[in-house]
């Protein structure tokens, strides 16, 4: 598989170039879930300052399933898709009465929570616990279809579905939360959409078959709405 050459490139180039972010100073579960649940629907860049503030407010999951929802969507406020926010909420107390308070170190169970999905499911369980899943958001599968110059519609569940399965398998497994987010940052830094993409800078040119054949600019494909 053309992809198991990618971990090693691409966490070199994510230990120069990743971003200094809070919650990959500090991965505890309850910062890395916040941060994910934000970053949803959010950019990175907007996503700071309300990290901040929110996680100062409300340091822990008790602290959390004890605020009041005024509190909450004040903590929100600009940052939209305020069922986020609420499903948060929901989830804590659901942390607390059956976790002890503990966020599940499980990715079957985490996708039992309220707004967690399984590209959150995944993320958490990697970042936070080292456990080996893939979290294929839309830079990572932007990515993969350039590396591998698939033409596959990328809104299809079975595309997602193969892409995970194949990262699943070359998961380095003494850093997945980092490979994870190695994905998502050249994403979201050098694989840009259309127009955008930097491939002089990127790690992964020289094994990117989107690259080499000239259509990585007319990928991923998505069939339209
Ligand atoms: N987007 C979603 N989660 C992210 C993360 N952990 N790092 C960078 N971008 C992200």
């Amino acid at each position: 598989d053309l992809l198991c050459k990618i971990p090693g490139p691409l966490l070199a180039w994510y230990d120069k170039n990743a971003r200094v972010l809070p919650w990959r100073q500090d991965p505890q579960p309850y910062y890395v879930w916040v941060s994910e649940i934000m970053l949803q629907q959010t950019r990175v860049e907007a996503v700071k300052p309300y990290f901040d503030r929110f996680i100062t407010a409300l340091p822990t999951v008790a602290a959390l399933a004890e605020a009041p929802e005024e509190q909450l969507l004040k903590l929100w406020e600009g940052l939209g898709y305020y069922n986020r926010v609420r499903n948060l909420h929901k989830a804590a107390k659901i942390v607390m009465e059956n976790y002890h308070g503990q966020l599940p170190a499980d990715f079957e169970t985490l996708l039992t929570l309220p707004g967690i999905g399984k590209y959150s499911a995944g993320a958490i369980a990697s970042i936070a616990y080292g456990i080996p899943m893939p979290a294929v958001d839309g830079n990572v599968l932007r990515v993969t279809a350039r590396v591998l110059a698939s033409e596959e519609d990328i809104t299809k569940e079975q595309v997602i579905y193969d892409i995970s399965s194949r990262l699943q398998k070359i998961l380095p497994r003494d850093r997945v939360g980092d490979f994870n987010q190695a994905l998502m940052e050249l994403g979201a830094l050098i694989c840009l959409p259309v127009g955008k993409a930097q491939c002089l800078l990127c790690p992964l040119r020289h094994l990117c078959r989107g690259y080499e054949q000239g259509i990585y600019m007319e990928l991923p494909k998505k069939a339209p709405k």
